[in-house]
């Protein structure tokens, strides 16, 4: 008697696979079968999300910082670290640098005082492509650094040419054979660097190696998104002489050596959109807080445009739903201070259910929609031709069982559960753990049903 494989006693792919979600068992298209000890989040939707909530320390933040820690002389104490995958990665590629680390609660303590290495493990760029941010930084300090190419994503292609073309500029070479990558230099020296675009992650690896070159960097075309501010508010507490952060020129004059300091991480402005779409979707009333709405005016004028009540204050904001959205017509990601990429999933989820059509434009990512065709089967009216994503919004979606494909494809899928008529079950957690803390409980306690089974 054959063994019964994954597809049973056939030992091959029925025409129609058995059970209900997208699969990471099998990796076949369509096939449905699920890890046995996998755990999901159980949604019962149609709950309004209400009540008060702090968020928590931006993740796209406290990864340049501590990738920037590495170029401190001394200890460097973070507060308002959030507990994410993404988080413990980089710790660990800290780690294995040898710096010694410690982390509790929201603190994290990176004592770089003891770095020696200068090959970041090719296991934990495989883990988080965003690791790429630490070339500037250990080569900076240390001469030189190895790295493996992050390779490409859920995303899309996600090249680094921008950094390298930067690094190259400000004395370093690089070496590129096959996947491997090998910067080095023997003094690096300020440049005017010009960015043909505002890459949020070339931006952060020029500014860390610009920071200890001999002399003045200009970079032009500078990304000016929030965390830049924050990686430079860091940098300038250490002792780094930077100015224009939030403009698209900066200008940085090399200093000697950085001290290590204490340094609050901002609040994550994506965990705040990502709950205010979820509390518009369900007609609820949140109080949001810890981050600057500021940093949030593209999306917040998108709600308002939906029918969202707002109360704007310095660090806070409330949002009131109406009973059903309206849609906000045309949305185009672009970078800061456009509508924010990162946005695009939990937005489309909540224009699936606004009176109107709406069409969404992804500029930045080559391919952010995987999320639409699973919020298609619970019901929703959207299409997708290249860049482009029509949604017709309709009266109700239905609970599914679903999986995450991508960070914020993923909270797109939940946020479309917590609106949805009955019971979703959403798999793939290991991708929403990378940027969002202990995101059911904080659903739970805004009124959702939500559980980790
Ligand atoms: C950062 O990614 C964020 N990640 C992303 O958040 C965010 O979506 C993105 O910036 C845009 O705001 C972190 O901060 C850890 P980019 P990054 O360099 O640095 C192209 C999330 O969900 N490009 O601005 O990778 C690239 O292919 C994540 O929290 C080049 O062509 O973004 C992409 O199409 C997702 N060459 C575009 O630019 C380069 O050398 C934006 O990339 C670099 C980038």
């Amino acid at each position: 008697m054959q063994k019964k494989g994954v597809y049973g006693s056939q030992g091959r792919a029925p025409s129609r696979p058995p059970c209900e979600g997208l699969c990471r068992g099998c990796r076949a298209e369509g096939c449905v079968r699920r890890e046995p000890a996998e755990r999901c989040f159980r949604i019962r939707g149609g709950r309004p999300l209400s009540g008060k909530v702090k968020v928590h320390g931006a993740k796209n933040s406290v990864l340049p910082v501590l990738a920037a820690s590495v170029l401190c002389g001394g200890p460097v104490h973070l507060a308002r670290v959030p507990r994410l995958s993404d988080t413990g990665v980089s710790l660990r590629i800290l780690e294995s640098l040898g710096c010694v680390t410690a982390l509790s609660e929201d603190e994290a303590v990176v004592d770089p005082s003891s770095l020696t290495g200068s090959r970041i493990p090719d296991r934990l760029v495989r883990e988080m492509r965003s690791s790429s941010v630490f070339l500037g930084s250990v080569a900076a300090r240390t001469g030189e650094a190895y790295l493996c190419l992050p390779g490409g994503c859920e995303l899309g292609a996600r090249p680094i040419d921008l950094h390298l073309m930067g690094l190259r500029a400000l004395g370093m070479t690089v070496e590129e054979k096959g996947e491997k990558l090998h910067a080095f230099h023997h003094g690096l020296h300020g440049a005017d660097i010009t960015l043909p675009f505002p890459s949020v992650g070339a931006t952060e690896n020029i500014l860390m190696a610009a920071v200890l070159a001999k002399g003045r960097t200009v970079l032009r075309g500078a990304a000016r998104e929030p965390e830049i501010a924050d990686l430079c508010r860091f940098l300038r507490r250490c002792g780094a002489e930077i100015v224009g952060e939030g403009g698209p020129v900066l200008y940085i004059d090399g200093v000697k050596a950085l001290s290590g300091c204490s340094f609050a991480v901002m609040g994550d402005r994506i965990e705040a959109a990502t709950l205010f779409c979820a509390a518009a979707v369900t007609g609820g009333e949140l109080e949001a807080e810890g981050f600057s709405p500021s940093d949030l005016a593209a999306v917040l004028g998108v709600l308002k445009k939906m029918g969202a009540e707002l109360k704007i204050y310095r660090d806070r904001v409330r949002l009131k739903a109406p009973p059903r959205l309206c849609s906000p017509g045309r949305v185009d990601t672009a970078p800061f201070p456009g509508f924010p990429t990162d946005v695009q999933p939990v937005l489309s989820a909540a224009a699936a259910l606004a009176e109107g059509r709406t069409v969404i434009t992804e500029n930045i990512f080559d391919s952010r929609f995987k999320h639409l065709s699973q919020l298609r089967e619970m019901g929703a009216d959207v299409r997708c031709t290249g860049r482009t994503a029509t949604i017709d919004g309709v009266e109700r979606l239905y609970g599914r069982t679903l999986r995450a494909l991508d960070l914020r494809g993923g909270a797109a899928l939940v946020t479309a559960a917590l609106a949805a008529e009955g019971e979703s079950h959403i798999y793939g957690l290991a991708h929403i753990e990378r940027g969002y803390e202990r995101l059911e409980e904080t659903l739970s306690q805004l009124g959702a049903e939500i559980g980790r089974v």
